[in-house]
C-alpha cells in the first residue's frame, strides 16, 4: 500500500463489482477513496478492509437518485478530505424488463434517474472542487452506450447512449478548468449485475467474462495519466464476446 497522496476520489456504486475493485486499487496506489451506495453494509466492510491494508477510505452512504443527498455528499468528502481530484460513477441499475411490452414507466425514471441524471446531478456537485485540481471524471457506461445493443434493455440503453453526450459536453466545456472525462464502455463484467438479466448467465458463461478487477486497471490507467492526457472514450471486452 502507497502512502496518501491526498488525491481524493469519490466512487458512486463503490461497495461492489467494479466500483469496489476500483477502491481497493486506488487505495493501494495513495489515493484517499470516498465510497457510496445505498446499503451501508458493503461500504463499512470494505472501508475498514482498506483501512487494515494502511490505506484512507470514507464509507458515505448515498442513493444517487436524491439530489438534496448527492449536494450534502459532496460537501461531506470534500470537508473529510479537503479535496476532490476524480469521480468514478459506477451506480447503475436495469431490470429483466427490458421490452416496451413489459416495462413499468416507474422503472424506466428509476432507470434513468440512476444511469443517467445521477450521473450529471454528481458531477454538478462536484465541479466546483474538481475545477481546482483538473480533476478527472469516469463514468462506467456499457457496451450499450457505446452501440446498440439490442438485449439491452429501452431504458438502460437510453440511459447509457445519453452518458456519452454529457461526458463530450464536459469535456467540451471544461477542459479550460483542466478536467477531463472518459466514458468507459465495458462489455459483459461478471459481478452482481447480471442477476438484473432476465436470463441469469451461469458459472460457464461468467468464466469467460471480465472481471472487476479488468475495470479497476483500466480506470487505474485512464486515473494516472498525465494531466494533459484525456481519455476521451474507452471499450474493453472480453475477448469471448461476440
Ligand atoms: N456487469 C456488467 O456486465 C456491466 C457491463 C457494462 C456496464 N456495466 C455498468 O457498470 C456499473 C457498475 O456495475 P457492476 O457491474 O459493478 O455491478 P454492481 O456490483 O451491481 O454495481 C452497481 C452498484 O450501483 C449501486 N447502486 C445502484 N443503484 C444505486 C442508487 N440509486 N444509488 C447509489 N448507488 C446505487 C449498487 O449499490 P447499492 O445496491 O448498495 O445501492 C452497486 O454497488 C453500472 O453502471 C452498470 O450499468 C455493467
Amino acid at each position: 500500500m502507497t502512502a496518501s497522496t491526498g488525491r481524493t476520489l469519490w466512487i458512486t456504486g463503490g461497495g461492489s463489482g467494479m466500483g469496489r475493485a476500483t477502491a481497493l486499487a486506488a487505495a493501494a496506489r495513495g489515493w484517499n477513496v470516498a465510497i457510496s451506495g445505498r446499503r451501508a453494509e458493503p461500504l463499512t466492510t470494505l472501508a475498514a478492509e482498506i483501512t487494515a491494508a494502511g490505506g484512507t477510505a470514507f464509507a458515505v452512504p448515498l442513493d444517487v437518485r436524491d439530489h438534496a443527498a448527492i449536494t450534502a455528499t459532496a460537501r461531506a468528502v470534500t470537508d473529510r478530505f479537503g479535496r476532490l481530484d476524480a469521480l468514478v460513477l459506477a451506480a447503475g441499475q436495469n431490470s429483466p424488463r427490458r421490452r416496451w411490452e413489459d416495462q413499468t414507466m416507474a422503472e424506466f425514471e428509476s432507470i434513468l434517474g440512476t444511469n443517467l441524471t445521477a450521473v450529471a446531478a454528481v458531477i454538478d456537485a462536484a465541479l466546483p472542487a474538481l475545477r481546482e485540481r483538473g480533476g478527472t471524471v469516469i463514468a462506467i457506461s456499457s457496451y450499450a452506450g457505446w452501440t446498440h445493443q439490442g438485449g439491452a434493455g429501452v431504458a438502460y440503453s437510453a440511459s447509457k447512449t445519453a452518458v456519452s453526450s454529457l461526458i463530450r459536453t464536459l469535456n467540451q466545456q471544461e477542459a479550460t478548468h483542466g478536467v477531463r472525462a472518459c466514458h468507459l464502455c465495458p462489455g459483459d463484467v461478471a459481478t452482481d449485475f447480471l442477476q438484473q438479466r432476465p436470463e441469469v448467465p451461469d458459472a460457464a458463461a461468467r468464466a469467460v467474462m471480465l472481471s472487476p478487477e479488468d475495470i479497476a486497471r483500466t480506470v487505474s490507467f485512464v486515473l494516472d495519466s498525465p494531466p494533459h492526457v484525456r481519455i476521451d472514450e474507452l471499450v474493453v471486452s472480453p475477448v469471448s464476446q461476440a
